[in-house]
């Protein structure tokens, strides 16, 4: 089995993806670096270079422009001489309970942490499966395993990538190439450092060495941190709709 280390990392410029970007590059990995703040990604592209000597690209891509996640696929294996895996981190988390007139919230969340990250990741495997070699990764959420009450489409969102993520596993078993779906609780970015209320928070650091050593592993799925968002996320499903609506 081929373990390159040439990835693909979208949502590089912010948060998990950047400091995700920092934790690959120690364990000498190359990436192609995509989001939509570019300036962001050239200074951390500078930084990864100074310090880990790795091959680093950068690449504008905003994900709810679908044709340009497939051409973001061939723009990473020419940039970096191939590619190994894709990350599909980008992700926005706009709240808004149903019916508030908050539609546009929802469709945005959609668009770009469901339907943008099924475009990297079957574009990326297209190629991983015409090489005969590959790693697929999704960053989706311990909120991705029940609807939680004013995020409702962040949830659906995240439910729709786990349910893409377990039926490519089930797919490319035997092809070479592995799946590893990741389910964070709390970690410490800007996407939620205005919730009134973050149990269990961890720092993006931290957050970032668990998420970089389960890519390593090619860990089949993970909670992060293990302890207590796997029992957790196992209750979820079962609480009663009156004890969810209290949240
Ligand atoms: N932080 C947590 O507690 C937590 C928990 C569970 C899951 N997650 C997931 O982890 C992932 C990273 O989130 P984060 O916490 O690191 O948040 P963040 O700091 O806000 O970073 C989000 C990243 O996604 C990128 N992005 C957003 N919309 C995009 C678009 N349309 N096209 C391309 N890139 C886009 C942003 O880049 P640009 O704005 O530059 O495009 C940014 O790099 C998300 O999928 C999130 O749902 C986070």
């Amino acid at each position: 089995m081929s373990q390159g280390k040439r990835y693909l990392l979208t949502g590089a410029s912010s948060g998990i993806g950047a400091a995700l970007a920092r934790e690959l590059a120690s364990k000498g990995y190359d990436l192609a670096l995509a989001a939509r703040r570019e300036d962001n990604l050239h200074l951390l592209a500078a930084e990864l270079r100074a310090r880990f000597k790795c091959k680093v690209a950068v690449l504008s891509l905003d994900v709810t422009d679908y044709a340009a996640c497939q051409d973001a696929v061939s723009l990473a294996a020419n940039a970096l001489g191939g590619l190994d895996g894709l990350i599909a981190n980008a992700g926005i988390a706009l709240t808004g309970k149903a019916g508030s007139g908050h539609f546009e919230r929802a469709r945005l969340t959609l668009e770009t942490n469901l339907i943008g990250a099924i475009a990297c990741l079957d574009a990326a495997c297209a190629l991983f499966r015409q090489q005969g070699h590959g790693h697929l990764v999704a960053v989706a959420s311990v909120a991705g395993k029940r609807g939680l009450p004013h995020t409702a489409a962040y949830s659906a969102s995240k439910a729709g990538l786990i349910s893409y993520m377990e039926a490519a596993r089930a797919e490319l078993l035997g092809k070479n190439i592995d799946t590893t779906l990741l389910l964070p609780g709390f970690i410490d970015t800007p996407l939620n450092s205005d919730m009134p209320s973050r149990p269990f928070l961890i720092s993006v650091e931290r957050g970032a060495a668990l998420i970089a050593k389960h890519i390593d592993t090619r860990t089949v799925s993970a909670y992060v941190l293990g302890w207590p968002w796997a029992l957790i996320g196992r209750i979820l499903p079962y609480l009663p709709t009156s004890v969810m609506g209290k949240f």
